[in-house]
């Protein structure tokens, strides 16, 4: 290209960008003198329905948890058409299967540590938040609330954590003392299990 066309074509772009500012500038203008403040124009709030669709993340606490319950058994029927299939019938997983969700427990400091929802997750809040976000993997975020605390209960019973006829819900979901609860170390100052 010759230093006359790369000149134009500089030209041509700085004019743009005084374009730009100027309408940019003239835009605020207009806001302020009409309201004499600036107003935030891009956006705009967000519904309590909308936020309450992606408001979902559940801590130990388990302050977020929304209303609902159910029990192991409940959650066995839940289970066997939605979950069985990836993580298999008892929930321990398998060749070409899904992560076992079953078992392990005591295994950490053993030198075949079985890492699952029973024998690694420190807290029970986390296994809510998790199937409600993110199961089943083909089809997530399809389980109702009872759904979910019921499929809970079950994998949580299946780890002997949860008796049958137990319910789990928002009291008694954080409540649970999970078996590595106390295998975490926090690096954040001042944050208690
Ligand atoms: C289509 C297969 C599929 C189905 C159906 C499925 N899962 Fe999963 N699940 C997976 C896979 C794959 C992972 C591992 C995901 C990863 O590591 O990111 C997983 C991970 C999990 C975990 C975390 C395990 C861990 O230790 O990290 C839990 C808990 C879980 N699933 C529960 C469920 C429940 C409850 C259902 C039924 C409501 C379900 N899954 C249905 C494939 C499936």
């Amino acid at each position: 290209m010759c230093i006359f066309k790369q000149r134009i074509l500089l030209c041509s772009h700085i004019l743009l960008s005084l374009l730009v500012c100027t309408s940019i500038s003239l835009g605020i203008t207009k806001a302020n003198a009409k309201d004499n403040q600036l107003k935030i124009v891009l956006g705009k709030q967000i519904s309590p329905e909308t936020l309450a669709a992606i408001d979902l993340t559940i801590n130990p606490d388990g302050k977020n948890l929304p209303k609902g319950s159910g029990t192991p058994e409940q959650g066995a029927k839940v289970y066997a058409a939605k979950c069985a299939s990836c993580h298999g019938p008892d929930g321990k997983g398998g060749k070409g299967l899904a992560d076992p969700v079953v078992g392990g427990i005591g295994s950490l400091a053993t030198k075949a540590p079985v890492k699952t929802v029973g024998s690694y997750w420190p807290f029970a809040t986390t296994l809510f938040d998790y199937v409600r976000k993110a199961m089943p993997l083909d089809a997530p975020r399809s389980l109702s609330n009872d759904e979910v605390y019921a499929v809970s209960a079950y994998i949580l019973q299946l780890n002997g954590i949860m008796k049958q006829g137990e319910v789990l819900n928002q009291t008694s979901l954080p409540k649970i003392k999970m078996p590595n609860r106390d295998g975490f170390v926090s690096k954040r100052p001042g944050y208690k299990h």
